[in-house]
């Protein structure tokens, strides 16, 4: 099915015009693990992070320049900030390229295979969380 972009609009605005910018509380109900996040935000296979951002990933060659380097993220950002702008980032910026890790709603030409999913577990989402909260400038 697909979904008029109409409706994506009328869904991000709504989130946005509540001045909702951040998820505070664990997908999980408990705390991520900050090494497995880093793994999971390096890896190639998994998070795709560094197809956009680069980050202090001294053994990764070739990182993305699309987006703000990941590098400080958790002085700039709140946990609950980091948590909604990996679950949903479109909740913020309705035109954002970076990917919902966490949402099954709204999207648009999503592969049979894989409607219904989410791109990342939520305790995938509550790992890279953890590690994105320790990197302070
Ligand atoms: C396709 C490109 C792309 C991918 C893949 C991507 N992002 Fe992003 N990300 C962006 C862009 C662009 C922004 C800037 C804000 C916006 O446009 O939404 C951003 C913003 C962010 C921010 C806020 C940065 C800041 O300091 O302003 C964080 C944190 C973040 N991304 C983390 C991640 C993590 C973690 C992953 C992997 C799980 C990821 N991103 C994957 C493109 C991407």
């Amino acid at each position: 099915m697909v979904i008029p972009a109409g409706i994506v609009a009328v869904c991000c605005a709504a989130g946005a015009a509540r001045g909702d910018d951040s998820t505070p509380g664990s997908l999980t109900g408990s705390r991520g693990d900050p090494a497995r996040g880093r793994a999971i935000v390096a890896s190639r296979q998994v998070g795709l992070c560094l197809l956009c951002h680069s980050g202090p990933f001294p053994e990764e060659r070739f990182q993305g320049n699309l987006a703000p380097p990941l590098a400080g993220a958790g002085s700039r950002w709140t946990e609950g900030q980091l948590r909604l702008r990996i679950v949903d980032p479109g909740r913020l910026n309705p035109s954002t390229i970076m990917p919902a890790y966490y949402r099954t709603e709204g999207l648009v030409r999503v592969a049979p295979a894989w409607r219904g999913k989410t791109v990342l577990s939520a305790e995938q989402i509550e790992d890279v969380v953890a590690f994105l909260v320790t990197l302070k400038d």
